[in-house]
């Protein structure tokens, strides 16, 4: 079938509904397509909190300067100065739709310290700030008469002479394929973590809508930018938030020294996130660890600081490796959990591609540039998410209803059903991901060097072999999971190639690309991002764009 909006909105995390509910606030018939229920998207994750400089004695450009100085001067300032100047709004409305933010025993917003930043800025609820943000936006978006196709899959997106004109979804539950064709689509389809393992990522965070954007002709911007999260559960990498170094935690080696003195004297445990697993991956590599793991401590802060404010950690730690937090510390290690990089879009969300838009981690503005600070991804969610929604509802004013697409809808459906008739040679989707995923880890993690990034690249030309062998378990249609781990995992190999190629490209040290052939950041070269185009023919299309500074010159980073 064929439905028709004037704007769609691919994925319901916290980025797509704030745009979702922007573009129906300003006057345009809005649809969401995501493939699992909104509330289950992976926003739902996020612990910690959300940045605004909202106290007293705090200013935007203190945080616009942190997050800048976060980024080792890769983000653009312009787009950092603006996400920062209005987050206390952005945040205050969230108050007001209903999210109840944590409060002190004045009844006053209460914030927490995070890695990186010169004030306790970070606004939250408990751990599960996320979640709370995105229930809240939920009910926002049926109130505002979203229609919302829920666990429907985008297999391709729609483009009439140059523009982008809606997507293919294949719907779960009966495994049709339709159109939905629309006047502008805003690509807010969440992150690529499963690319690697372990990541604190869901296992819905498949690079989509990189991958999706990408093949439609947009450039993705600072892909060699992955963010490893320096407290991530031993063996299945939860995510152990940063709020508990927030409330005091110490890292400690096997020795039992809080390292980190070693390293970032001044901020200790709380610097940024590429210090900080820098650290911890050295004392492990140095025989400082603890089974391949560094500890986080957080018996000082007592049993009710631990259970009023960490209490998801707790249960986490307790459910999955017996330990209780309160008595013992619990082992973590670095872990993929963010894309800096993404969508190259400008800060109204517009992508290169005609009446295509992005927002939160698919995009690249960029405000995080070679390392997001904690606390600043739910910001970027719902100050560009709403900023996109903006920009699509003004746009599609003036476009008209697309009328083709079935031609597209004919040849995706002869695509899958090519894919479900591939007969089983040995082949599964499960393994080639995970050689795809450990690879990653291995070549293009904390630390890398040519060899080991050449070698990810010849990898990965063998893993697009293998994934051209893999069959669909499953034949039949309705929820047809195994035909949906098969797209996904092709569009990780895609985002993979563009991760790994930009990697090689810069021959420096920034931020979190930490290159021990070249450990010295080289402002002289390489004060710009990296651009890959695709070129179905050949390798991917390189270009490069200057980094916009308006106020702070590079400076040595230190904490
Ligand atoms: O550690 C955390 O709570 C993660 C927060 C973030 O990535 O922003």
């Amino acid at each position: 079938m064929i439905f028709d909006h004037d704007v769609l909105v691919i994925g319901a995390g916290l980025a797509g509904m704030r745009s979702a509910l922007e573009a129906a606030r300003n006057g345009a018939d809005v649809a969401i397509l995501s493939k699992v229920h909104p509330v289950r998207s992976h926003s739902n994750a996020a612990q910690g909190g959300i940045n605004a400089a909202l106290g007293e004695g705090d200013s935007w450009e203190s945080h616009a300067f942190d997050t800048v100085k976060g980024s080792d001067y890769l983000a653009d300032q312009d787009a950092v100065e603006l996400m920062c100047e209005e987050a206390p709004a952005d945040v205050i409305e969230f108050e007001h739709m209903g999210v109840v933010f944590y409060r002190d025993d004045e009844g006053k917003l209460g914030t927490r310290a995070f890695g990186g930043a010169s004030q306790a800025r970070t606004y939250f609820v408990g751990d599960i700030t996320g979640q709370a943000l995105l229930m809240t936006l939920y009910d926002q978006i049926l109130k505002a008469g979203v229609k919302v196709y829920e666990e429907w899959f985008a297999t391709s997106l729609y483009t009439e002479d140059g523009a982008c004109r809606g997507a293919v979804g294949l719907e779960s539950i009966t495994g049709e394929l339709h159109l939905l064709r629309a006047k502008a689509v805003v690509d807010a389809a969440g992150g690529c973590g499963r690319l690697y393992e372990p990541s604190t990522n869901a296992l819905i965070c498949t690079g989509d809508g990189y991958a999706l954007a990408y093949r439609a002709g947009a450039p993705l911007m600072d892909m060699e930018m992955v963010q490893y999260h320096p407290t991530t559960l031993a063996g299945s990498g939860f995510l152990m938030t940063e709020a508990a170094r927030g409330e005091g935690a110490y890292l400690l080696n096997a020795n039992g020294d809080r390292f980190m003195k070693a390293y970032a004297p001044n901020k200790m445990e709380l610097a940024s996130r590429d210090v900080v697993s820098r650290a911890e991956a050295t004392e492990i590599a140095q025989g400082r660890g603890v089974d391949g793991n560094v500890l986080l401590d957080v018996r000082h802060l007592g049993r009710d600081v631990i259970l009023k404010k960490l209490p998801q950690i707790h249960e986490v730690a307790l459910d999955y490796i017996g330990i209780d937090m309160i008595k013992e510390p619990v082992p973590v290690r670095p872990g993929m959990h963010y894309m800096m990089g993404g969508v190259k879009t400008d800060v109204q969300g517009a992508t290169s591609v005609p009446g295509l838009y992005a927002a939160g981690e698919v995009a690249c503005v960029s405000v995080h540039g070679g390392n997001r600070l904690g606390a600043n991804s739910l910001l970027d969610t719902i100050v560009f998410g709403r900023r996109s929604g903006k920009a699509a509802a003004a746009y599609v004013r003036s476009i008209e209803r697309a009328r083709g697409g079935s031609a597209l809808l004919r040849s995706e459906q002869e695509r899958l059903g090519a894919l479900l008739a591939r007969p089983y040679k040995g082949e599964t989707h499960a393994k080639v991901r995970l050689d795809l995923a450990t690879m990653m880890d291995k070549y293009v993690g904390v630390y890398r060097d040519e060899a080991g990034l050449q070698t990810a690249l010849d990898e990965l030309k063998t893993l697009r072999r293998r994934y051209e062998e893999v069959a669909v378990g499953d034949k039949g249609r309705v929820f047809n999971q195994a035909l949906q781990f098969v797209l996904e995992l092709g569009y990780l190999l895609d985002i993979g190639e563009t991760v790994i190629r930009s990697a090689l490209l810069r021959k420096e040290s920034r931020g979190a690309q930490s290159r021990t052939d070249y450990p010295e950041r080289n402002d002289a070269e390489w004060l710009k991002h990296i651009l890959l185009t695709r070129d179905s023919s050949r390798e991917p299309r390189v270009s490069y764009l200057p980094v916009t500074i308006t106020r702070w010159k590079p400076e040595v980073r230190t904490y």
